[in-house]
C-alpha cells in the first residue's frame, strides 16, 4: 500500500468517529482520493426512517463531487471488522462516479486489499444499458 493509500486509510478510520449510527451502533468511515489529490470524508449517517440512511462510501463520494471533482482515484471503506464490501446501493454508485477507482477493502487487522468495481458487481446495469 502507497503512502497516500495509507494516509486515507487513515482518515477513513478518522471519519468512521463521526458516525451517526444510533439505530445500527455500525460504525463506517470513508475517505475518497480525488482526481484534484484532494481528499474528501464520508460517514454513515442513519435516520429513524431507516431508509433514508446514507453509507460512509456515498457521503464520501457525494461530498468528493459536491466540491467539484469530477474523477476518483481510490476509495477507502473503514469499519472496526474485516472484509466489509460496498452494499449494492453504493455498489451502483460507485459504477457511476468511481469506475475505475481503486476500492480499498480492509481484509485483517493491518491489511488492507484493492478492488475493482467490476469485481464487486460483475453483472451490472450501466451506461451502455440505454
Ligand atoms: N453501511 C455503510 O455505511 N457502508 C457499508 O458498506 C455497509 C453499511 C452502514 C449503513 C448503516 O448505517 C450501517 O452501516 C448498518 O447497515
Amino acid at each position: 500500500m502507497n503512502t497516500k493509500y495509507k494516509q486515507i486509510i487513515k482518515k477513513a478510520y478518522e471519519a468512521s468517529k463521526y458516525s451517526y449510527s444510533p439505530y445500527s451502533k455500525f460504525a463506517v468511515g470513508s475517505a475518497v482520493l480525488a482526481g484534484s489529490g484532494k481528499i474528501y470524508l464520508g460517514t454513515n449517517i442513519e435516520n429513524v426512517s431507516y431508509g433514508l440512511t446514507n453509507c460512509a462510501e456515498r457521503s464520501a463520494l457525494f461530498n468528493a463531487f459536491s466540491n467539484g471533482e469530477k474523477q476518483v482515484k481510490a476509495i477507502v471503506i473503514w469499519t472496526s471488522l474485516f472484509k466489509v464490501f460496498p452494499c449494492g446501493a453504493c455498489c451502483q454508485v460507485i459504477l457511476e462516479l468511481a469506475e475505475n477507482a481503486d476500492i480499498i477493502i480492509k481484509t485483517g487487522k493491518d491489511s488492507f486489499k484493492i478492488f475493482k468495481i467490476k469485481d464487486l458487481l460483475p453483472h451490472s446495469f450501466n451506461r451502455q444499458n440505454l
